[in-house]
């Protein structure tokens, strides 16, 4: 048996305008692992006011907008790095139809989130309700892009849940 456990990650995020793919992928740069698009098959306006209110509308409702593509093997992977931007307080709700898709029983969740300020709001909370059996580590929140800082940031949070 290969003693390969414990540290297969995957990175799932979902990002509207940017912030949280250029964080995803600079995960992806750190640590080599595996990388999947959050997206939904019915995209989000890419209007500010607009998509505001669609997110208002999704969370109000508790909608599970149905995604574009999934995760074939989730039993090759451990640690998931799920990112997602701060959505009015919360996650947005692909992520929801994300977490509910999966059993993610005996595994890790670490989530990573952007934001205009809110830091992760009540997002933590909600993930841990929707994958009830898993392991929340320690979230990292970026403020926006996270400027110059981010790069180190990542770094630091990765050697902090052991990931580096
Ligand atoms: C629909 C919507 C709702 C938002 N709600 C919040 C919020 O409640 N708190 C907050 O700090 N930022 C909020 N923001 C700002 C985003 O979290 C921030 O712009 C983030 O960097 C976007 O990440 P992205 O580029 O990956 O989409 C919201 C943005 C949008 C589009």
């Amino acid at each position: 048996m290969q003693a390969q456990t414990g540290n297969r990650i995957l990175i799932a995020f979902f990002s509207w305008s940017g912030n949280t793919r250029r964080i995803a992928q600079e995960i992806q740069h750190q640590t080599g692992a595996d990388i999947i698009e959050i997206a939904p098959i019915n995209p989000y306006s890419s209007d500010y006011n607009t998509v505001l209110m669609e997110a208002q509308r999704d969370q109000h409702d508790k909608a599970r907008p149905e995604l574009a593509n999934h995760v074939a093997h989730m039993e090759d992977y451990d640690v998931i790095l799920i990112g997602y931007p701060n959505w009015w307080a919360s996650i947005p709700m692909p992520i929801a139809t994300f977490l509910e898709e999966y059993d993610f029983s005996g595994k890790r969740i670490i989530p990573f989130c952007s934001h205009g300020g809110g830091r992760f709001g009540q997002s933590i909370t909600a993930i841990a309700k929707l994958a009830p059996n898993s392991d929340i580590g320690e979230g990292l929140s970026i403020h926006y892009s996270g400027g110059s800082a981010m790069v180190d940031d990542v770094t630091a949070w990765l050697g902090k849940n052991g990931l580096k």
